[in-house]
């Protein structure tokens, strides 16, 4: 039995077709073929796109050359309303600056001054979960909940319930929904005199978001200020003088950090987590030894390193669904990858979904196997082949936190709850992250 996979589209379909399926679903979308292929082009009217996945490949543009492979502008143009001039988005010498501001915020070191809040929000978790023992509840939502959570208590010191917080929550869900699929313009990018439309709502909802954010990093200015600003991420980043220029981030630019910390901090979470906790689900023998491992969980940041079956299992979700699937670059300077010519301005896609499941590279591909992590094959993919959190310079800035988080979430959750599956499975779709089409239904049992 293998856990959940796209089915694929037929290998040849005209580009009308194409779009059609595109803009239903990235992953379905994609041939067969694509798992086991190096690299693919692919040809429109106004320009070439290619996937790349192979290693070596990869590894130039990720790690060895990010410089001459920025990020595509044209996939920002959907987060730009909500974003604005964020990390995420920014490349040269403005996204330096800001890594160098934001970088030490995530530091190990950091990471355990962290782990009180991240547990707090935990025990939240539980408890809001615990009102459904015995039924059925749709896990993603309560996910989503659990992440937004983390992001407001390590970040502002304020639990989910905050009036603020609530309403930056409630406002977000309301942008997804009207939000353009942000991959898609990447595919196939309208010319540059295009107009782009945004949905009314999305702009709205943006700019709702954006004076809430802005409202908490006031206050927070103001706190620093007087001094009576709590010791959390938000408190160190603010902080932060950048050692070369000796600035700081100003009120508009540090709006711009808080929102990619939310988004990038809170869907990805929601998404992995929902998913692992779907893949526990289904092989009830993993289920059980982490909840027998999770015994030794305590708030005492060690106990996170012990807990090393969930951190099999945890890795193992994000190698099947990785929350972002996809990411897309753009070649600066003409090159040459396996034979072919690439002219500037071409859209590099590399497709972490096809990677992690590369048929040419990993043993069982798409088998969930927790135990591969410790053989010669999996460390061999984990080094080469493996990319949920990005790599080189741009990797995620919260790679670290988020495997502390998610390994704590799901060990304190199945230390609490067995979680069967009802219904027909879930069949993953890719948004702005990886998400089961029709959600993903487990049964909670509260654990004796
Ligand atoms: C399981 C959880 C997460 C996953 C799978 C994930 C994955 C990723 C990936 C793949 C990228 C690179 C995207 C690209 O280059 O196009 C990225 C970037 C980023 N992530 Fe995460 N992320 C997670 C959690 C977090 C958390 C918790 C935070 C912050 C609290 C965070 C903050 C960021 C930021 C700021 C960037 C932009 C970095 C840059 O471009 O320099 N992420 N993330």
């Amino acid at each position: 039995m293998i856990p959940p996979k796209p089915e694929p589209r037929p290998d040849k379909v005209s580009l009308r077709q194409y779009v059609k399926l595109f803009q239903k679903d990235l992953l379905s979308a994609q041939p067969q073929r694509l798992y086991r292929a190096w690299m693919a082009e692919f040809r429109t009217p106004f320009f070439r796109s290619y996937m790349i996945n192979q290693p070596s490949l990869v590894q130039a543009v990720l790690k060895e050359r990010p410089d001459d492979f920025p990020k595509s502008q044209r996939v920002s143009e959907g987060l730009k309303p909500l974003l604005g001039e964020s990390v995420f988005l920014t490349n040269g010498e403005t996204w330096k600056r800001q890594r160098r501001i934001i970088d030490p915020a995530f530091e190990g070191g950091r990471l355990r001054d962290t782990f009180p809040a991240m547990w707090a929000a935990g025990q939240a978790a539980i408890a809001r979960l615990d009102r459904f023992d015995g039924q059925v509840v749709e896990i993603e939502e309560e996910t989503s909940h659990a992440a937004a959570d983390v992001i407001f208590r390590t970040l502002f010191s304020i639990p989910i319930e905050h009036e603020v917080a609530g309403r930056v929550f409630e406002e977000f869900r309301t942008y997804q929904r009207s939000a353009p699929i942000v991959n898609l313009g990447a595919f196939f990018p309208l010319p540059r005199w295009f107009p782009r439309f945004f949905r009314k709502d999305t702009k709205r909802t943006a700019v709702s978001i954006r004076k809430l954010i802005t409202q908490l990093t006031a206050e927070r200015m103001a706190a620093i200020a007087s001094g009576t600003a709590p010791d959390d991420l938000a408190t160190k980043i603010m902080t932060t003088v950048d050692p070369e220029s000796g600035k700081s981030f100003d009120a508009n630019e540090m709006v711009d950090q808080v929102a990619i910390f939310f988004l990038a901090g809170h869907e990805t979470s929601a998404s992995a987590l929902a998913w692992a906790l779907y893949l526990c689900a289904l092989y009830p023998e993993w289920q059980e030894k982490i909840s027998q491992e999770a015994t030794e969980l305590s708030e005492d940041f060690a106990s996170i390193s012990k807990q090393r079956t969930c951190r099999d299992v945890f890795r193992e979700a994000l190698r099947l669904y990785p929350p972002v699937p996809m990411m897309v670059r753009e070649n600066t300077c003409p090159e040459n990858f396996r034979d072919r010519d690439i002219s500037v301005g071409s859209q590099i896609v590399i497709s972490a979904w096809h990677l992690h499941r590369q048929e040419r590279l990993w043993d069982n591909p798409d088998g969930f196997d927790p135990t591969r992590w410790q053989t010669e094959n999996g460390k061999t993919c984990a080094r080469d082949a493996y990319i949920p959190f990005s790599a080189g310079s741009r990797v995620c800035t919260g790679a670290g936190f988020a495997m502390v988080e998610g390994v704590l979430m799901l060990s304190m959750i199945l230390k609490h709850f067995k979680v069967t599956p009802v219904g027909d499975p879930p069949v993953p779709i890719a948004h702005l992250t990886v998400r089961s089409r029709d959600g993903i239904n487990l049964r909670l049992e509260r654990r004796k």
